[in-house]
């Protein structure tokens, strides 16, 4: 797998048009297909999970999997200690109110953080859907809990301004009668997918016409026990979001970082040097969960600092960044929570040029005095530092200099004087004092 990555090319990542199809139901037809260049653009998400894991509030959002599934003690314990004998998953459900779920406040928080798309879980691997599907009977958000069309109003709001929206979806769901009956045949019976995961896939599609589906939960099964490549063939060919979708790489057994759309590989996976293929690192806020966490604190949290280093590293690598909050069964959103997307957002308003529709330049980072990475757009290069040079000096060894390049800091007027070194790079006197940040960012124009 790791090989993959090693291939070390320099060209655009994503072409201006995506290739029209028709695709084929197979791998080699999909993988030619092109992503829409908005996604390439967007560079930063927000990821949000949410279900009946929420209620619970404990451990992670894989709660009812190691209390039932692999009976992990910590697990079994607090389930003995806080609930009556015979108390069962779907219990949890009608305390999943979100009676403070307001989609308007959180699409308004979701855009000041500068995000350009946000994911929901509309179905994490417990099987509740978040969305009133006929296929999944009493247990959804229209018929239990919220009594409400969670997918379709956040949806509503995200668009409204101006962000794209996509779905997360999980293929498996641990106790499915008909998933647990089909895995003991080997998957060769298919009756939970036609029965529940493609029924839920299309409907998804075809009411909410996702910008994003974000496949999960596939690694048990080969993709031929999941149908996805005729699934992908419709949603590419016939599909009311044909032209605009995309999707990642979790379609069965052995597709991550193989096969699909733009690769996520393992969650929180960043390839060490560029790759060849557009990609998305995602990640949690709580860096113990991607659900809500009851007793969550303060410093199993990613802070600010290091939210914004890994965006920029991961943009000046090519990728997208998808940043996961968990809210919690109220429908709240964690103040620390808040903080940081606002803090981020803060960020991107003074240095979102260095970010949006930028490209990974031809070399991506060096550190002789303090560590750079490089984004490019429109013939300009970006250098983004996040320590701050102790003489105010910074080196650059990289970009070539002309008598004519020019250099600015975003969010300082004015140019900044510099001084070539040798055949190529600048040292850069810095604007001194300057505002704290977490990273600042010089714009060098006339480089090569
Ligand atoms: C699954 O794929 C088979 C072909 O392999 C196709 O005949 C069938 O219609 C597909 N079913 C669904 C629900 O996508
Ligand atoms: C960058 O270089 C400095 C000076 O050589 C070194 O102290 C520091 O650890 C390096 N940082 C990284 C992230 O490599
Ligand atoms: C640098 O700035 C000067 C003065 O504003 C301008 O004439 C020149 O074209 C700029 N150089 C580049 C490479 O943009």
């Amino acid at each position: 797998m790791l090989a993959l990555w090693a291939v070390l090319v320099a060209f655009p990542i994503v072409a201006s048009r995506p290739q029209r199809g028709p695709y084929k139901p197979d791998w080699e037809s999909l993988d030619k297909r092109l992503l829409p260049p908005w996604y390439d653009q967007a560079k930063f998400g927000i990821f949000v999970h949410w279900g009946v894991f929420a209620v619970p509030g404990f451990g992670s959002e894989w709660f009812w999997w190691h209390w039932q599934g692999n009976k992990d003690p910590a697990y079994v314990n607090f389930m003995k200690k806080n609930y009556p004998p015979g108390f069962s998953y779907a219990d949890f459900a009608p305390e999943f109110k979100a009676e403070f779920f307001d989609p308007e406040e959180w699409a308004d928080l979701f855009r000041d953080s500068g995000a350009k798309y946000v994911v929901l879980t509309t179905k994490h691997h417990e099987g509740f859907t978040n969305w009133g599907s006929p296929s999944s009977w009493n247990w959804n958000s229209v018929d239990v809990g919220p009594h409400q069309d969670l997918v379709g109003e956040l949806g509503d709001a995200v668009r409204k301004r101006g962000m794209h929206y996509g779905v997360y979806h999980s293929l498996f769901e641990w106790f499915h009668p008909l998933y647990l009956s089909d895995k003991k045949s080997g998957f060769k019976t298919q009756d939970f997918v036609f029965s529940k995961a493609m029924p839920e896939l299309y409907d998804l599609v075809t009411r909410y016409k996702p910008d994003v589906i974000w496949s999960d939960g596939d690694w048990e099964a080969p993709d031929s026990y999941w149908n996805s490549t005729q699934f992908l063939a419709w949603l590419y060919n016939e599909s009311p979001v044909k032209d605009s979708v995309v999707t990642n790489d979790r379609w069965g057994a052995g597709c991550s970082c193989k096969h699909g759309g733009f690769y996520n590989c393992a969650d929180k996976y960043s390839p060490g040097q560029l790759p060849s293929h557009k990609w998305e690192k995602c990640t949690s806020v709580d860096m113990l969960s991607w659900g809500h966490r009851r007793n969550m604190k303060l410093n199993q949290l990613l802070d600010l600092p290091s939210i914004i280093q890994d965006l920029v590293q991961t943009v000046s690598l090519g990728g997208n960044y998808l940043l996961n909050v968990g809210p919690s069964a109220e429908g709240t959103l964690a103040v620390a929570f808040e903080e940081r997307l606002r803090g981020v957002g803060a960020w991107l308003d003074l240095n979102g040029d260095a970010i949006y529709s930028s490209q990974p330049w031809r070399v991506q980072n060096e550190n002789v005095t303090v560590p750079i990475w490089y984004t490019f757009k429109d013939s300009n290069v970006y250098a983004i530092f996040f320590t701050w040079p102790s003489d105010n000096t910074l080196q650059l060894t990289t970009p070539k200099v002309s008598p004519s390049t020019n250099v600015t800091m975003l969010g300082n007027p004015g140019l900044l004087k510099w001084t070539p070194m040798g055949q190529t790079g600048l040292n850069v006197i810095l604007p001194f004092p300057f505002l704290t940040s977490q990273a600042w960012t010089l714009k060098l124009q006339g480089v090569a």
